[in-house]
């Protein structure tokens, strides 16, 4: 019999495409061959889609995906066009599609939905968790109404609320975009006078920021995995990995921090933490992942105070890093969760969402 067909999407139109290069690197490179034909699709700039040689992917240093302006035209290169449309709903059913997009149109729910209508089976969150954890504002209101921990928080969309929130709050507040990621438009602001300039910045990049208290925090980050309507003892039941830290150098994980400077943050796995502490963030994590209906992976993020040791929900990532120095696959390895294992469960998951979807009627009358 033929091996079921994994398509590993990559690429995209967002500030993280490079990253996405070498994150489909590392999932194809750990995607068992035996079990498994791994297909390449690279997702160009311009919306095209096109089949490269999983070869090509392979040799590529990450260095070069990230830095070499020339490695996508090199893997592109003579690389044929494909109908996005009659690729898809031309997959069987033991097929399974694995999007390696990070950001908006990947990550935003966006692909999902396409994904969703075409029948294909694929991997990680849906269309409303993804759109829901890319959305800062969304997030919050849904981990609000679950009871998860939250810094105090507000929606700005000029100077004049954003200062009103920054007053009740008291400084340093940040301001942010709502739907971005990476910490791009992120500023800490710490007196009134710098607001507007961080609302410009913000305002950038979305038409809508939030405004959140600042606290000196740390930063902890555990990785979620599974099925959340799996019972428990199954093997796809929902689990938390062990927690890791983020130190960074700079006075906040800012852009440069997280990937220009390769001195900008120390990882410290697992996270330093008193074990009540770290239950705690792997009992939110998984909270926050049902309450925001997001399935199959997510890398969840908190705050613990650096004096009062509260915990605070930060964010979910439903498509988080990949490459061999991501946070998630090195959570999963250091729970005990090799990375070419991790890959099959993520796919074992999205053919299982997918074959229960099947399973449902769409005829009112039929019995
Ligand atoms: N309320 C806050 N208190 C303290 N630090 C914050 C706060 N909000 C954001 N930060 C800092 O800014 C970084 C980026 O903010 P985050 O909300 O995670 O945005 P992104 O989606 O871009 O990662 C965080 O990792 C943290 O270092
Ligand atoms: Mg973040």
């Amino acid at each position: 019999m033929k091996r079921p067909l994994v398509l590993v999407l990559c690429g995209g139109r967002s500030a993280e495409r490079l990253v996405s290069l070498v994150s489909a690197r590392c999932v194809a490179a750990s995607l068992p061959a035996e079990r498994f034909r791994a297909r390449l699709v690279h997702l160009g700039l311009d919306g095209s889609w096109a089949s490269v040689p999983t070869a090509r992917l392979l040799r590529e240093e990450p260095r070069a995906l990230l830095c070499d302006p020339s490695a996508v035209r090199r893997l592109r290169a003579g690389a044929p066009r494909l109908d996005p449309w009659r690729l898809l709903t031309s997959l069987g059913d033991d097929d399974c599609v694995f999007p390696v997009l990070h950001g908006p149109m990947g990550e935003d729910g966006t692909l999902q939905g396409m994904l969703e209508l075409s029948g294909a089976a694929y991997v990680g969150c849906g269309v409303y968790g993804s759109a829901a954890a890319m959305d800062k504002e969304a997030t919050k209101r849904v981990a609000e109404q679950a009871g998860l921990p939250q810094v105090p928080w507000a929606v700005a969309r000029d100077a004049k609320e954003a200062a009103a929130a920054a007053k009740r709050f008291g400084y340093p507040v940040f301001i942010k975009p709502a739907r971005m990621g990476s910490s791009v438009g992120v500023v800490k602001v710490k007196g009134p006078a710098a607001v507007a300039a961080a609302m410009r910045e913000a305002l950038r990049y979305d038409d809508k920021a939030l405004v959140e208290k600042g606290y000196p925090v740390r930063e902890v980050e555990t990785a979620v995995l599974g099925d959340p309507w799996a019972s428990e003892g199954d093997r796809f039941a929902l689990k938390a990995s062990i927690c890791a830290e983020i130190a960074p150098n700079a006075e906040f994980y800012d852009y440069t921090a997280k990937y220009i400077d390769p001195d900008g943050a120390r990882l410290i796995i697992p996270a330093p933490l008193p074990a009540r502490t770290a239950a705690r963030v792997r009992e939110l994590a998984l909270t926050a992942f049902r309450a925001l209906d997001l399935y199959g992976l997510a890398r969840v993020d908190f705050f613990v105070h650096k004096h009062t040791g509260k915990v605070f929900f930060n964010e979910p990532n439903t498509l988080p890093g990949f490459t061999p120095i991501s946070m998630s696959p090195r959570l999963w390895r250091e729970s005990g969760i090799p990375t070419p294992r991790l890959v099959e469960t993520l796919v074992e998951l999205g053919l299982r969402r997918a074959r229960a979807r099947r399973r449902l009627s769409a005829d009112p009358r039929a019995r």
